[in-house]
């Protein structure tokens, strides 16, 4: 009941997927390699909430990037999952309500926000569908 099954298996390198669990949205993120390499080359003691990418991703499949879509500042809906959305600065997420930029890891990099986009419960049943919950 609680959990739900996304197929990713159409979710090429440098797209992302809504879709919604326990009534809030969740992102699902194919990471490109440049955008691991950008996330892998941050120094994480700088960051206001330091966590490596992976820490936020399972083992092995780090291009797979997990989080609710739930701005946590106020709860708004970050932009940069539709192709030519706003990525912000960072190139993951950006938060219109307040100007927070998230990075290619969906941490929080500027702007009022004071935590990581959060990284919900996920498992792979296989390759191509993610458990979440
Ligand atoms: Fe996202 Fe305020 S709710 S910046």
């Amino acid at each position: 009941l609680a959990s739900i099954e996304v197929d990713i298996s159409k979710v090429q390198p440098g797209q992302a997927i809504k879709t919604s669990w326990r009534k809030q949205p969740v992102f699902i993120r194919n990471l490109t390699e440049a955008e691991i390499e950008e996330a892998e080359s941050v120094d994480v003691s700088k960051l206001r909430d330091p966590e490596t990418l992976d820490e936020r991703t399972a083992e092995g499949k780090e291009n797979w990037l997990v989080t609710l879509g739930v701005c946590t500042h106020l709860g708004c809906v970050p932009l940069g999952v539709g192709e030519g959305e706003n990525k912000g600065e960072y190139g993951g997420y950006f938060c219109p309500c307040h100007g927070s930029h998230y990075d290619t890891a969906a941490r929080i990099r500027k702007g009022p926000a004071p935590t990581n986009l959060v990284v919900p419960e996920f498992e792979f049943m296989s390759d191509t569908v993610i458990r979440i919950g």
